[in-house]
């Protein structure tokens, strides 16, 4: 038995690797990510079956107040159109979404002052009173604990908040000085003892990252044994100052989708946008790969063109029902099947 076999058995059966061991793993060859990509298929099989998660996302503001030098929508992007849905609009997303069998309703955006504790509060009160088979996510960035707290008592469910990066050092390479990495962590295990399911994440192939940088998040991510864990590869944006880095690969992303399903069986794991940007199956391959959410747009057509956090988006042009369908097909040509479902993580 190979040393990369044996390495691949002890991330299976559930014992810490070290750094070095991920390492290895990362930078494995071809032969290694087939092993890994089959036995992480096998894996998702034993724990989902072949359902596959879908979520809506609304993504209602583009306002933001931080600047995250990747990032289409940062506050130095001048060059961005900016809107923001009012409650009424999130509610007619919402409805649609409903129709369409989602029973999740994500609620991303830019960190938006005119979005204010209040006014997310009375947003989440709307959608959970008037479904209350649904699952309610947020993804609104960094809030102090007293925030997150007020939102979940209102009834959110989950909270996206990818950690972006688990070395410091790197952090501040993608942010600028007054965002703070400490911060970052703080909040995911704010939102993780207040009793949220959680969901971290980081951008592969993000510019100065490296096979240790990348060895770190998935350390961390052990650590934390969120519920939920978004990777997507990193696609630069015109308008930021990396807008001349190139982009994160399918291979890679697909590498580590499968690292993480072995490593946390019960977790969930969408294949993002940004894969099916970078490649035309790249949510089919996700699936394959050990992932098993889709996350489609709710958004109203007319807004989606100006919610670009990198370049050449997919989806920006299609109604809800055409991406409900489309992904429809995309996933049953892989063996599985969109379930209408709230679809929370086993990872418990
Ligand atoms: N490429 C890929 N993903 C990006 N994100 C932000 N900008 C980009 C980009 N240029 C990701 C970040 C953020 C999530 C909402 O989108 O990881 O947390
Ligand atoms: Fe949106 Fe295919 S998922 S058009």
């Amino acid at each position: 038995m190979c040393s990369m076999t044996e390495l691949i058995n002890k991330l299976k059966s559930g014992k810490a690797l070290s750094k070095a061991e991920f390492v290895e793993l990362i930078n494995c060859d071809d032969k290694a990510r087939g092993e890994m990509r089959s036995l992480a298929e096998k894996i998702r099989i034993e724990n989902y079956g072949h359902d596959v998660y879908m979520r809506g996302l609304i993504e209602f503001t583009n306002y933001c107040k931080q600047d995250c030098y990747y990032c289409g929508i940062r506050k130095s992007n001048l060059n961005c159109d900016r809107y923001r849905l009012s409650f009424d609009d999130i509610m007619l997303c919402c409805e649609e979404g409903y129709g369409l069998g989602f029973r999740t309703f994500v609620l991303q955006g830019g960190e938006d002052a005119y979005y204010n504790d209040d006014r997310i509060c009375r947003l989440i009160d709307g959608i959970k009173k008037k479904y209350p088979d649904c699952a309610l996510t947020l993804s609104i960035g960094e809030k102090p604990r007293e925030s997150y707290k007020r939102y979940f008592d209102c009834g959110a469910d989950r909270y996206l908040l990818r950690h972006e990066t688990a070395s410091r050092e790197h952090y501040q390479k993608l942010h600028p000085e007054s965002q703070k990495f400490e911060n970052r962590i703080r909040c995911l295990w704010d939102l993780k003892e207040i009793g949220y399911q959680v969901g971290c994440g980081f951008m592969v192939g993000s510019p100065y990252q490296t096979s240790e940088y990348i060895a770190e998040d998935l350390l961390f991510i052990r650590e934390l044994n969120p519920q939920m864990i978004g990777i997507g590869p990193f696609i630069h944006h015109k308008d930021t100052i990396f807008r001349d880095f190139s982009d994160g690969t399918l291979e890679m992303t697909l590498k580590l989708l499968s690292i993480i399903r072995i490593m946390l069986p019960k977790v969930l794991l969408p294949a993002t946008t940004a894969l099916a940007t970078i490649d035309p199956r790249g949510r089919e391959k996700g699936i394959l790969a050990g992932a098993n959410v889709v996350m489609p747009n709710l958004s109203p057509v007319q807004v989606r063109k100006a919610y670009q956090l990198y370049d050449n988006k997919v989806c920006t042009g299609d109604e809800s029902a055409q991406c409900r369908a489309c992904l429809e097909t995309r996933i049953n040509s892989v063996g599985c099947r969109l379930v209408e479902a709230r679809g929370d993580s086993k990872n418990i």
